[in-house]
């Protein structure tokens, strides 16, 4: 079965692989392994001088509440910047973590604008940190990171940037670009098994945020601060899991870092986006918007299908896709990340048009 989603995805036999064996915790060649861990996520963004990476059990939302509950004291504000289910989830958690929080929204086809970013921040000192979202999975639109962290870092403020969906695949530099604090997780472009999540935070900011969490397990100080100290884990960790993120590490790495890997995702995107007009669909959002992650399409007016009877007639011929997540439009997804090549697109196509054949 080929996972056309945004994660978890198809991974490669050889990551799979990677957990087939079982590890001490506590064992020196699994503290090297978390060491490597760790040294491979940093090194992806070039944040060696600045950032460390703090990884975390769970998926990712377990590292963006760690992180705004680590980072966001209770004094401080949190200015969200929304254009999708992602964005609303960070305001819901600063919110349920008695942070104070603002939300700046656009609609979900449209991109941040660092414009109103930098008129929200002058008009109100408290806000002391700003959220972005990347990649807004929930229509696989980007944002403009490079200009947003460019109005957060003049103003001052720290950007925690969500890059659940972009990490790996597009290139993001710390010595370029501002970011306070980035996050993600295994089992999206880094084409790792799901299980952990990641914070990478700088280094200094990190060091001024003991006692700032409410939580004892989504605490990235102590989590951080258990890494220096011994290597190890706070609390048991999924090792196979780690394992399969090392090798995935690896092989990004072989394929040529995350410029081939976006290389490779946009050759999926184009095949998509060339074929699906092809059959009728339009994608939902306008082409410059579009990251190489995840694609949207309406469902065409009139169109003799429910979403569940296609997919279901996919799932039969192996793929599976992805329900749409916008609220005033029908529409679904097709993902284009994961170890998938332009010729899973072409055969994904075929099946496609064979069964729109059979109900036309
Ligand atoms: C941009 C973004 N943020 C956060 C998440 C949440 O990640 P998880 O479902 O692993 O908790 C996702 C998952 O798709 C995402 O795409």
């Amino acid at each position: 079965v080929i996972l056309l989603t945004p994660g978890p995805l198809t991974t490669r036999r050889q990551t799979r692989e990677a957990m087939l064996q079982d590890w001490g915790s506590r064992d020196p060649a699994f503290i090297e392994l978390t060491a490597e861990l760790r040294r491979r996520l940093t090194g992806l963004v070039h944040g060696e001088q600045s950032h460390t990476a703090v990884p975390l059990q769970g998926s990712g939302t377990f590292a963006v509440e760690a992180a705004i509950n680590t980072l966001v004291g209770v004094e401080e504000k949190l200015l969200v910047l929304a254009n999708g289910v992602y964005g609303e989830r960070i305001a819901q958690i600063a919110g349920r973590l008695g942070r104070r929080v603002e939300t700046l929204r656009w609609q979900e086809c449209a991109p941040v604008d660092p414009a109103r970013v930098r008129q929200a921040l002058q008009l109100d000192p408290a806000i002391s940190h700003v959220a972005l979202v990347h990649c807004e999975t929930t229509t696989g639109l980007i944002n403009p990171l490079e200009a947003v962290a460019g109005v957060v870092a003049e103003s001052q403020r720290h950007l925690i940037l969500d890059a659940m969906s972009s990490f790996g695949a597009i290139t993001i530099d710390l010595r370029q670009v501002s970011i306070a604090a980035l996050l993600a997780s295994a089992n999206k472009c880094l084409e790792g098994t799901p299980g952990i999540a990641f914070a990478i935070v700088e280094r200094q900011l990190l060091a001024r945020s003991k006692g700032k969490s409410s939580s004892l397990s989504l605490d990235l100080y102590e989590q951080w601060r258990g890494f220096e100290a011994n290597g190890q884990w706070r609390f048991t960790p999924p090792v196979q899991v780690v394992a399969a993120a090392v090798e995935a590490l690896r092989i990004l790495e072989q394929e040529g870092g995350p410029e081939a890997r976006h290389r490779r995702y946009q050759d999926n995107m184009a095949t998509l986006l060339a074929g699906m007009q092809r059959l009728g669909f339009a994608p939902y959002l306008d082409s410059r918007l579009q990251s190489p992650i995840i694609a949207t399409f309406r469902i065409p007016e009139g169109w003799p299908w429910t979403f569940e009877a296609f997919y279901a007639a996919l799932a039969a011929r192996g793929y599976l896709i992805y329900p749409g997540k916008l609220t005033h439009v029908d529409t679904f997804r097709i993902g284009c990340i994961g170890a998938v090549e332009k010729s899973d697109f072409a055969q994904l196509l075929a099946a496609i048009e064979e069964i729109l054949s059979r109900k036309t």
